[in-house]
């Protein structure tokens, strides 16, 4: 086996084919809505039902979304591969758990409510409303149980061990621009792990990235995996 400890940072683009819209691609999420509106506690302050709206229609088409072959891949990656793999998504949906894998989500899950008084989470409906009744405190406080850019990604203290453990580093489907994820390449280099980054088109990883695949996930990933096991 040549690497014990496999970390994995996957992103948006694993889920492109499986229906839910990239980000910052060309007709991605943020080209249709304002980030500083539905993604930031400020814009839930001002228009919660701007926001819950927002996340309501992404959890409705999460809820029928199916994992393609690149989830798929990585969870039998998971399952078989001799060493650890440790999965890190910066993806609210479920797609890896659907196929089979469990996954870190650094930036929360659409399928749970956080209350914002007291934290508490709960296993969210299918839709929100604004005031929505936390089931602990009973203050109307629930809100989507996701991370918003001004707020701390979760499990971070985890994450950065398995990342200083690690021997491979994958980036999968990402586009490298929000943090802290963005630096995931650069810790791991210092540990000296080999950095593979996998994504549709050349991005300027190459400068980071020790290795490169470009392609759809649902191509790559598989045969990424394969060389791996077969590697094992
Ligand atoms: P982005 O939309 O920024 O980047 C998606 C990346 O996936 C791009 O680099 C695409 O080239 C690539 N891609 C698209 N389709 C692909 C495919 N079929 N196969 C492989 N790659 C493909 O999404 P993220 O990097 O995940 O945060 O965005 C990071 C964070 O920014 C998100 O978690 C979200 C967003 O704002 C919050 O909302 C806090």
């Amino acid at each position: 086996m040549q690497h014990h400890y496999i970390v994995v940072l996957t992103g948006a683009g694993i889920s492109a084919e499986s229906g839910l819209g990239t980000f910052r691609d060309v007709d991605g999420i943020w080209s249709q809505h304002r980030l500083e509106d539905v993604a930031t506690p400020e814009g839930f302050e001002r228009n919660p039902t701007l926001v819950h709206e927002f996340y309501n229609a992404r959890r409705k088409q999460a809820a029928h979304a199916n994992p393609n072959a690149a989830h798929i891949a990585l969870a039998r990656l998971q399952a078989d591969y001799p060493g650890t793999v440790v999965i890190v998504t910066q993806n609210v949906d479920d797609l890896h758990e659907k196929a089979g894998a469990s996954a870190i989500h650094m930036h929360g899950e659409l399928k749970f409510a956080l209350c914002h008084e007291c934290g508490h989470r709960w296993e969210s409906p299918a839709t929100m409303h604004p005031g929505e009744r936390c089931p602990n405190c009973e203050q109307p406080a629930g809100r989507p149980d996701v991370v918003w850019f001004g707020e701390i990604p979760y499990h971070m203290d985890a994450i950065m061990q398995h990342l200083r453990a690690s021997t491979l580093f994958a980036a999968i489907g990402t586009s490298g621009e929000v943090y802290p994820a963005a630096n995931f390449v650069d810790d791991v280099r210092k540990v000296g792990a080999h950095t593979v980054e996998i994504n549709l088109a050349a991005t300027d990883g190459l400068s980071r990235f020790a290795e490169q695949r470009l392609g759809a996930a649902s191509q790559i990933v598989p045969v990424w995996v394969n060389d791996l096991l077969a590697e094992s």
